[in-house]
């Protein structure tokens, strides 16, 4: 059985104080259960103090992007090098505001994916449709391109351990979520593309997330579906209480 792996993403929020205070509370509270990953996915500036307070813990830290060059003259950027350094787990790859605000493109989300895996970074790649495409039926197509693009170049063993997170544009901080059925729906799709590029094996082992407008009040039926094994939670992650709930209902 797949492992369920729920991902917080604070976005650009917290000052450090309040990041620390979340992770002191969480630490202490977080589930110990192997059923469960608990990821907390900060800005760059609280990554150091966070994967200290959290080593040895069940906790885990993740960047919410990262530059795919090593190093060098790339004023403003953080490499996979550095990140990795800290102790940073997980790197959330091609988020749509990435995408949208940032020229993120398929392109440069399958570079930082390979870079991610060349320094022991587990990626979280984003893909998801805008509303106007899920209204002309181009939902399926537009999200197995990104998948393929993302993935490819990637030996099956990294593929397995690449964790996607399906989240619909039109369902992010907008307070509406995809239907579980509808969101299981891309999800299976989202396997059954993988299985075709890889084996049928290897796509029962990747991790499919799904992020929209995810809270307490409706982890629990998503993550009953057969191809939901977690989450990927912006506002609802950014308080340690609701934060909490979300893990636990990951272990359930
Ligand atoms: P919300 O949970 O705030 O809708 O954000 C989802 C998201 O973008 C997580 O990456």
């Amino acid at each position: 059985m797949r492992k369920k792996v729920i991902a917080g993403n604070w976005k650009m929020n917290k000052t450090l104080a309040e990041a620390n205070a979340f992770i002191d509370e969480v630490v202490k509270k977080a589930p110990t259960s192997d059923d469960v990953e608990t990821i907390v996915c900060a800005p760059f500036p609280f990554l150091a103090s966070l994967t200290e307070k959290t080593k040895g813990t069940t906790v885990h830290i993740g960047a919410q992007n990262m530059y795919f060059e090593d190093s060098g003259a790339f004023t403003g950027e953080v490499s996979p090098v550095m990140l990795s350094d800290l102790g940073v787990t997980y790197v959330v790859i091609g988020h749509s505001e990435r995408r949208e605000h940032f020229a993120e493109t398929d392109e440069s989300v399958n570079k930082k994916t390979h870079a991610a895996f060349n320094h022991k970074l587990t990626p979280i790649v984003c893909v998801g449709e805008t509303l106007e495409q899920r209204e002309a039926n181009e939902t399926m197509t537009h999200v197995e391109g990104q998948v393929k693009k993302a993935l490819d170049g990637l030996s099956n063993e990294q593929v397995a351990d690449t964790i996607i997170a399906y989240e619909p544009i039109w369902a992010i901080g907008t307070g509406k979520t995809a239907t579980s059925d509808e969101a299981n729906e891309v999800c299976s799709h989202i396997r059954k593309v993988i299985s075709a590029i890889t084996s049928e094996e290897i796509a029962e082992k990747v991790v499919i997330q799904y992020g929209g407008s995810v809270k307490p009040a409706n982890i629990d039926e998503l993550l009953a579906k057969s191809d939901i094994d977690g989450a990927l939670v912006g506002g609802a992650s950014v308080e340690a209480e609701s934060y909490l709930q979300l893990v636990e209902a990951g272990t359930k």
